[in-house]
């Protein structure tokens, strides 16, 4: 078999996840991946160690200690090199929200007034609300708005916004609802030309491949390591020299201590530790498909992304095909995902049914899925959508198989009005 023809054995990826053999979740076909995702086997027994014979604080000279420690220190080394970036580029915190809001507060020190934040109309909030509060500081906010026929972020609406005032740009990677992947690489590049800070929200692109940040040359760059198959965390990347740059936001004494100083007091201990979990199953996963081994952590990650999304590209595709064959289904984003441009996040709403409606007989089904706005809301709101009703989310992740697929294709069959 050549490497090209490789395809996920989703026998073995399941069998890392232990919801997928436990009663309570097993009844599920599971479709509600952005919001969170499943954990793997390794995380849990990650976890379990580390509050079982290491739960002290770390970092001092008794062996538990130390232990403790090297294993947070192990974590973040981990996942510095799956997304390309040093260990003192990467900050743990709580959430996205929580990380976006404490580096706005840190980045209004670069701002004089009048300087220029351009915020979209398809990102989570979490990516707007922390750059919309540098009003207070004197920015200007200006909005890049979707193109509400498609739904799509386009490029030339930023070139009219972008300008010698420009400071910073928020955007999302990709949208919890419209489920495009949008070219940060090419944004970054024109941001830059602007002299402008970048920041990326890789939420909803994280889980359906590690990004390498260093190629897209953002500045920062958030996601959510409780949908990446962790426990329920917020990674942020930033480059170096603009960390050493902000001020300290950490206890005094700490000044220079850079990642530590953006966020005040430490991550959480034991499920930073459990982070190891993530990178050894995603090790699995190379080694399950792979026999060279004498390749980068990097590396690997992009063997393990290319194989993912190939499997997500094939089961995703029929059911937005089914979605956009429907006249009275709404379909939000591309119809068809191609060379990874879209994420197997698929949200819709029904023309003659709410969509709390239509996620409650889904349910019913067996499909675990809901409505909402997924606090995107300002994307509903220039779509036309009641923000309260929401959308209806499907959203899939590489342990998603055909039969769950072929469920919610046979449900939302017996939903015709
Ligand atoms: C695209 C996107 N950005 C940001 C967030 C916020 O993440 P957190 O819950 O970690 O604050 C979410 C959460 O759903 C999201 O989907």
């Amino acid at each position: 078999m050549s490497i090209n023809n490789v395809s996920l054995d989703i026998d073995y990826v399941r069998a890392q996840f232990p919801a997928f053999s436990d009663p309570l979740s097993a009844k599920w076909s599971f479709f509600e991946n952005a919001g969170g995702s499943y954990v793997p086997h390794n995380v849990i027994d990650h976890l379990n160690h580390f509050m079982t014979s290491t739960k002290v604080q770390p970092y001092a000279e008794f062996d538990i200690s130390a232990m403790a420690g090297n294993n947070m220190d192990k974590a973040t080394k981990l996942f510095a090199e799956m997304i390309n970036a040093s260990n003192d580029e990467i900050i743990i915190g709580a959430s996205t929200t929580m990380n976006m809001y404490v580096l706005s507060n840190a980045m209004k020190h670069f701002l004089k007034p009048g300087d220029e934040v351009i915020v979209t109309n398809q990102d989570h909030e979490a990516n707007v609300g922390a750059w919309r509060r540098l009003k207070e500081h004197g920015a200007v906010i200006k909005e890049w708005k979707i193109n509400s026929e498609n739904a799509e972020l386009e490029i030339e609406e930023l070139k009219r916004l972008l300008s010698d005032r420009t400071k910073i740009v928020a955007v999302t990677h990709c949208s919890n609802i419209v489920g495009s992947v949008n070219d940060l690489k090419s944004i970054a590049k024109m941001v830059h030309e602007y002299d402008a800070y970048i920041i990326g929200d890789g939420v909803s692109y994280a889980p359906h491949g590690f990004p390498d940040v260093k190629h897209l040359d953002v500045d920062f760059y958030a996601f959510s390591l409780y949908k990446t198959y962790g426990p329920h965390l917020g990674l942020l990347y930033g480059k170096k020299e603009i960390l050493d740059q902000l001020p300290n936001q950490n206890h005094e004494f700490l000044d220079g201590d850079v990642p530590y100083t953006l966020n005040p007091g430490g991550p959480n201990h034991e499920e930073l530790s459990c982070l190891i979990g993530v990178y050894e199953y995603f090790d699995n996963l190379y080694h399950h498909h792979y026999k060279n081994n004498r390749i980068s952590v990097r590396e690997k990650i992009e063997k393990v992304n290319d194989l993912i999304s190939k499997h997500e590209e094939e089961i995703a595709n029929p059911l937005l095909a089914y979605i956009e064959s429907r006249d009275d289904i709404r379909l939000i984003g591309k119809n068809k995902i191609t060379n990874k441009n879209r994420a197997p996040t698929i949200a819709f709403t029904f023309n003659q049914k709410s969509s709390k409606f239509i996620s409650s007989e889904l349910v019913k089904n067996g499909i675990a899925t809901r409505n909402d706005n997924f606090y995107a809301w300002r994307c509903l709101k220039a779509l036309g959508i009641d923000t309260e009703d929401g959308v209806v989310r499907t959203s899939m992740v590489h342990y998603n198989t055909q039969e769950d697929i072929d469920k919610l294709i046979n449900a939302l069959k017996t939903l015709t009005f």
